[in-house]
């Protein structure tokens, strides 16, 4: 058993405290027992839910693995991740998912849902077994790093899936037009000579899959599609329109896409090359109101690490990707905390992600599972990559003052991180 004393519930002055026991939440401001925690006046929430992280695991263990990656993300207060499955191998049999799951679970860090491939080895054309992949513990399918060329074969993964009451996540980018690009396509990439990616590459993808979605949906086919770190105002513009026609489209945006700009390739540093890429301020000012008016449904990170020294590469060879789940939270909070409010930063990290999955609300009534978060709002503390649990020890946000940092981390009724 375990108490947590000196903790506030969002919008409420008054010091609490919660007992935890067998996993489960045991009461509210009960006889202070077992174990006593501090929470030294900290605001607490439900722990945080990302549904698009990159653990690498198996096999590119030398950029992350579920040690340290389950145990990065239950220091940034996540209590709860899906996993990717563009690994090596890639997640595409039932076997890796169970294997996935039970490593996972002896960690005691944040608790893994693995996503699986929607196609064999993430090569587009054909579906992997969904069913007993399902049956096997994934969470969600998708060709994630990969887009989806074949629209016949994403047509009959959406009708296999909803058929099993799964999501499929998509990276909704065409690769015709990305082509070779690093970068957003626009006067910034003309001016420093690199190849772009024009913003139509994701809007024209994301509108034919919402094409490819209203015609299951006519016919009554429980199709679900979930767009992934969705990065364009004109792509937001059609998932609007798409859930104003009342279609099952979902959507995330992550912090990396609202708080950089392509400005910051003039560094010429591959540390921003991300896919999809950074875009314009007008881009991030337009998911910023997709935040606030409902029409973006969650948060997530995309946190991809990769080694030092593929990120110190030539722009136009480093991978792309940027890992950050220590940090997400409090960059949400810090940069935004005043115009979307606290308790919709934490719906679009917590329950919003549950939305998407279609799992039960996250509470932290008695009786409930003891998955929570207690949150320092008030100490600013620079970002320093080097404390970080994530073999990525580098980011953008590196010595920026940030505040909102976990201090405290509960999984399953157990402690995951303690600051
Ligand atoms: O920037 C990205 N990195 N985007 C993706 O879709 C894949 C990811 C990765 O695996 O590194
Ligand atoms: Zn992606």
């Amino acid at each position: 058993m375990i108490t947590i004393t000196n903790i506030k519930r969002v919008g409420s002055e008054k010091t609490e405290s919660v007992t935890i026991e067998g996993g489960l939440i045991k009461g509210w401001n009960l006889l202070e027992e077992g174990d006593i925690i501090d929470g030294q006046g900290g605001t607490v929430a439900p722990a945080l839910i990302e549904l698009h992280a990159h653990l690498r695991e198996p096999g590119q263990t030398e950029k992350e693995d579920l040690s340290s990656g389950l145990a990065a993300a239950a220091a940034g207060g996540y209590g709860t991740v899906v996993s990717m499955p563009n690994t090596s191998p890639v997640v595409d049999d039932p076997a890796i998912v169970r294997t996935l799951i039970e490593k996972a679970a002896g960690l005691g860090f944040a608790r893994l849902r693995p996503a699986a491939a929607l196609t064999k080895g993430q090569k587009g054309e054909e579906l992997a077994e969904l069913t007993y992949l399902k049956e096997a513990g994934a969470a969600m399918f998708t060709d994630d790093g990969r887009t989806n060329e074949n629209a016949r074969t994403l047509r009959l993964g959406l009708e296999t899936a909803g058929s099993l009451g799964m999501v499929i996540s998509v990276h909704a980018e065409d690769a015709s037009l990305r082509a070779d690009g690093v970068m957003n396509e626009g006067p910034v990439s003309e001016a420093l000579g690199l190849p772009g990616n024009p913003a139509a590459a994701e809007a024209a993808r994301v509108a034919r899959d919402i094409e490819i979605v209203a015609g299951l949906h006519a016919q009554g086919v429980p199709a679900r599609l979930h767009v992934q770190h969705l990065s364009t105002a004109r792509a937001l513009d059609l998932v609007r329109a798409a859930k104003a026609q009342g279609l099952p489209v979902t959507c995330e945006v992550c912090p990396h896409h609202l708080t950089l700009t392509d400005e910051a390739l003039r560094s010429f540093d591959a540390i921003y090359k991300v896919a999809p890429p950074l875009r314009t301020q007008a881009d991030a000012d337009h998911l910023l109101e997709g935040l606030r008016d409902g029409s973006v449904d969650c948060l997530a990170t995309d946190h991809a690490p990769h080694t030092r020294a593929e990120k110190e590469r030539d722009l136009l060879d480093a991978p792309s990707g940027i890992a950050y789940i220590e940090l997400a939270f409090p960059l949400m909070y810090t940069r935004f905390g005043e115009t979307l409010g606290l308790e919709r930063i934490l719906d679009l990290m917590t329950a919003a992600p549950a939305r998407v999955m279609g799992w039960a609300a996250p509470t932290l009534d008695a009786g409930q599972k003891a998955d929570l978060v207690i949150l320092d709002l008030t100490t600013e503390r620079p970002v320093n990559p080097a404390e970080f649990r994530s073999k990525a020890k580098f980011t953008p946000w590196a010595g920026e003052t940030l505040k909102g940092w976990p201090v405290l981390t509960v999984v399953d009724g157990k402690v995951a991180f303690q600051r």
